[in-house]
């Protein structure tokens, strides 16, 4: 606890020592939420990032955040606690591949949700999270047709939400194709009055159970709303500190997953790659930092600031 206490106190001296501002994804462990300068969604964490004016930004988050961060902020130095704190979503749509794919399909307009890689984002016309996906793909003109990537069943939930003929790419993320419906029913019958809520990277089945579906600050916000009601909550673990600090007195039961998932738990293996201590090095060293090739960063910027445009 001492030790806890210690290296807490020490990252909170770095972090003023060398101007840092410190972003934390709702995923990440508890004591790390705990002592960043914003908390949130990859929507806020991104416009965060375009706003702060530290020297040094560091993302308590995945890989491709830190990249969107540095694609924002080329003269900033951007750290990420892990290095290798990667995305199963990202991995799922390779440059290359997307290349071709999207080479087949002219005159579409390329939707990216933000979890992909910086090159990925470089091809792409505008960017979106969960938080704003209806309202970019409502500013697409009606009859121009769109590539939505690389998330399936965040895409065929947004067929269904806005009545477009989305092309989608078969990426996913194995974090939200880990629930178990079978298991997600018989929990629900052992708390009837409970309500479903299920970020849309879930499967279709998970999605059709649900009473709300969103973004995790949408998921938060939601449950806030409802304070009196009890929840079974379709995302990553880490989500229940930030939202059970918001309802101190509400029901949260975090959806089961299927057995054969090797970690019996939805937690996100990449994200759980930073640690306190790792965060800590990360600052005192100065590394490991991000960088984006010069001409990937500029392609990017342009779909990136879009999307930052749009969710004004
Ligand atoms: P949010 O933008 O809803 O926080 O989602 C990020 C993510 O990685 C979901 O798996
Ligand atoms: Fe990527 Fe899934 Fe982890 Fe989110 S939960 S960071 S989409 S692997």
């Amino acid at each position: 606890m001492e030790v806890l206490q210690d290296i807490t106190t020490e990252i909170l001296d770095l972090k003023k020592e060398k101007n840092a501002t410190l972003l934390a994804h709702y995923y990440q462990e508890s004591a790390i939420q705990d002592i960043a300068d914003h908390v949130g969604d990859s929507l806020y964490l991104a416009q965060q990032a375009n706003k702060t004016e530290s020297d040094i930004i560091i993302m308590a988050g995945v890989h491709f955040m830190a990249e969107t961060v540095k694609i924002l902020n080329p003269d900033k130095k951007v750290l990420i606690p892990d290095a290798n704190a990667g995305c199963s979503l990202a991995d799922s749509c390779p440059p290359k591949d997307f290349e071709k794919f999207i080479g087949k399909y002219p005159g579409h307009c390329v939707i990216s949700y933000i979890n992909c890689s910086a090159e990925i984002k470089a091809m792409s016309d505008v960017i979106c999270t969960s938080s704003n996906a209806l309202k970019v793909i409502n500013s697409v003109p009606e009859d121009q047709p769109i590539i939505f990537a690389p998330d399936k069943n965040l895409g065929r939930y947004l067929i269904e939400q806005t009545g477009r003929d989305l092309l989608l790419w078969e990426g996913a993320c194995l974090v939200h194709e880990a629930f178990s419906i079978d298991k997600l029913l018989e929990l629900h019958k052992k708390y009837p009055e409970s309500k479903i809520i299920a970020h849309p990277e879930s499967e279709e089945h998970i999605l059709k159970t649900a009473s709300y579906i969103g973004s995790t600050a949408g998921m938060i916000r939601y449950v806030k709303e409802h304070d009196n009601e009890q929840f079974i909550v379709a995302t990553e673990a880490g989500i229940l500190h930030a939202m059970q600090k918001e309802v101190p007195g509400t029901k949260l039961i975090p959806a089961p997953v299927s057995e054969d998932n090797t970690c019996a738990c939805s937690e996100c293996g990449y994200m759980k790659m930073n640690t306190l201590e790792k965060l800590y090095l990360c600052l005192k060293n100065e590394s490991p930092s991000i960088d984006v090739d010069e001409s990937i960063r500029l392609k990017a910027l342009l779909p990136v600031r879009r999307m930052l445009e749009i969710s004004k």
